[in-house]
């Protein structure tokens, strides 16, 4: 790292830096390979940080990079203060954040405390102890029910599909809200707490800028454990339906509140600005608010926009939803459109030229939107879901369980090259975990570099105006909505006299947009030059009056 890329010195008025962050969301596994075993790891992303510098992002949200069996792709961690083999070592990761900050790119990590692996130490030991046992208490073990104790204590189900509950050799159930590998702690037993205390000040002191909450909704579980009342075998509804829209007894309790609060203070007394963004799901925005605040967490993600469907009426719905949410919740909303849990949102518009076109519309509207924005690693290349990985090698746990496979979304980047896996590895390397398509070379990062009009010259074009403009500014205006035809959206920002236009159009026709100002970025080339500017369908634009 030269001296002239390092960035200046943080000051305190850095410390609200997630407010309205560009954060990329790093699929460790899939990112890039420096070794050449066809995983991604550490050293690959500290290869890569160049990158995302000049894409001009602010953060990188790593997932989870822990020691771990993988069956869960790391969201079962076996030792949360040390690195997986297979992704590097500590010494990567200190030198990968070390790179990271020189670049003034901040770092956030995935922390895991709802559930450990089973081949954590504490589940290993708990199973050895027997029941009864002081090392049992730190998960959720319990009696079956039925005569011989032969049936779940409850009728919870996983999250991944049938019951929640595993019974051990001795008898006794333990509960696991997602694989039977990811068994769920019992959190309120001091050594949990203290021991998650501990790992984030490890993190912490590593120099990490945040935290996302893994499961931040589900750490404390009903007392008593009492049942839902319906499944999917007494009504065929998946309890897991009911997640953000109704109350289930494993999740969004009262008492997990307590949890967060003992974690904030640890967060503001290191400097800079340390933040913690909630995977969290619930009922109504005002409990969804609860996580949020000077005395807990800094932001929950919005994840209304990965159901939107293509429609002005869908759009409009999720901006309004969320900003409203956000006025509750007094700190600004969080945009996802896409991430590793998700089809990924060029598949989710019609996939192909379409969905295309539609993603990257979707994509501007996003980045002209208050808050904070993040990026699912790819989206920037406008890669679509992977339909037809074959069977056997998608390693997902949900899949056996209910048919339904997350691995077409973590298809690893292509960086370079004619052949999969693209660059994926160094030079010459074959391998990759799972299979790029065969048609993905002029998806490359390569490829799109300098081509006007490439996804990923859009994104840079739209993060270096959306970090440039005033109106876009954190303490800009909010959104106001403009006078605009049927299926158009179109709202402005502004700061001053300087106001930004962001127009999208869902219609069936083009759309004239000269009335908004000047264009400054489109997601499609515009039309109609001599007679004034037209929208294509499928499009969206941004557009300057000052
Ligand atoms: C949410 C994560 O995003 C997902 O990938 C994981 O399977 C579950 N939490 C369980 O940790």
């Amino acid at each position: 790292m030269t001296a002239s890329t390092a960035t200046p010195p943080r000051t305190a008025a850095d410390d609200d830096w997630w407010r309205s962050a560009v954060v990329y969301q790093v699929y460790v596994r899939s990112f890039a390979d420096s070794d050449g075993d066809g995983t991604g790891d550490l050293q690959g992303i500290r290869q890569r940080l160049p990158y995302l510098r000049d894409l001009g992002v602010d953060a990188l949200w790593l997932t989870p990079f822990y020691t771990s069996p993988m069956v869960d792709g790391g969201y079962d961690v076996a030792d949360y203060r040390d690195v997986d083999p297979m992704f590097g070592t500590l010494t990567d990761f200190d030198a990968m954040i070390t790179d990271a900050h020189a670049l003034g790119l901040r770092i956030i990590v995935d922390l895991v405390p709802n559930h450990t692996s089973s081949a954590h130490r504490w589940f290993t030991a708990a199973l050895a102890a027997g029941p009864g046992s002081p090392e049992r208490a730190r998960y959720l073990f319990a009696e079956g029910r039925g005569a011989h104790g032969e049936l779940p204590p409850n009728d919870w189900e996983s999250i991944f599909g049938g019951p929640a509950w595993t019974r051990v050799p001795d008898g006794e159930w333990y509960l696991h809200l997602f694989d039977p590998a990811q068994p769920d702690l019992n959190w309120r037993h001091p050594e949990v707490r203290a021991e998650f205390e501990d790992v984030l000040r490890f993190w912490l002191d590593r120099g990490v800028d945040g935290f996302r909450i893994d499961v931040a909704h589900g750490m404390i579980k009903a007392e008593g454990l009492p049942d839902v009342g319906f499944s999917t075998l007494t009504i065929g509804q998946r309890q897991v339906e009911l997640l953000g829209k109704g109350r289930l007894p494993y999740f969004d309790q009262d008492e997990v509140h307590e949890i967060y609060r003992a974690w904030r203070p640890i967060l503001d007394s290191y400097p800079g600005g340390r933040m913690a963004v909630a995977e969290a799901w619930a009922e109504t925005p005002q409990r969804l608010a609860r996580y949020i605040g000077a005395d807990e967490l800094h932001q929950a993600f919005s994840f209304d926009f990965l159901d939107a469907t293509w429609s002005a009426d869908s759009f409009r719905k999720v901006v309004d939803t969320a900003l409203a949410e956000s006025t509750v919740v007094g700190a600004p909303t969080t945009w996802v459109l896409s991430n590793h849990d998700k089809q990924r949102h060029v598949t989710r518009y019609g996939d192909g030229v379409e969905g295309l076109r539609r993603a990257r519309a979707a994509s501007l509207l996003m980045l002209a939107l208050p808050g904070c924005a993040y990026l699912y690693q790819g989206e920037e290349l406008g890669l679509p879901e992977v339909l037809d990985l074959p069977d056997e090698l998608r390693q997902d746990p949900a899949f056996l369980r209910t048919g339904e496979s997350r691995d077409g979304c973590r298809v690893p980047i292509p960086w370079s090259g004619e052949l999969a896996p693209y660059g994926f590895g160094p030079a010459g390397s074959e391998l990759s975990w799972l299979p790029a398509p065969a048609t993905w070379a002029a998806l490359s990062v390569t490829a799109q570099t300098g081509l006007p009009g490439s996804t990923l010259e859009l994104y840079r074009a739209a993060l270096r105006i959306r970090h440039e403009h005033p109106a876009l500014a954190v303490d800009a205006g909010g959104v106001t909505w403009l006078e605009s035809g049927p299926g158009v959206l179109a709202f402005s920002r502004a700061a001053g006299a300087t106001v930004l236009t962001c127009v999208v159009n869902l219609s069936g026709a083009p759309v004239p947009i000269d009335g908004y100002g000047e264009p400054l970025v489109a997601s499609e080339a515009l039309t109609g030059q001599g007679s004034g500017h037209l929208l294509p369908v499928d499009a969206a634009a941004w557009l300057e009056r000052r």
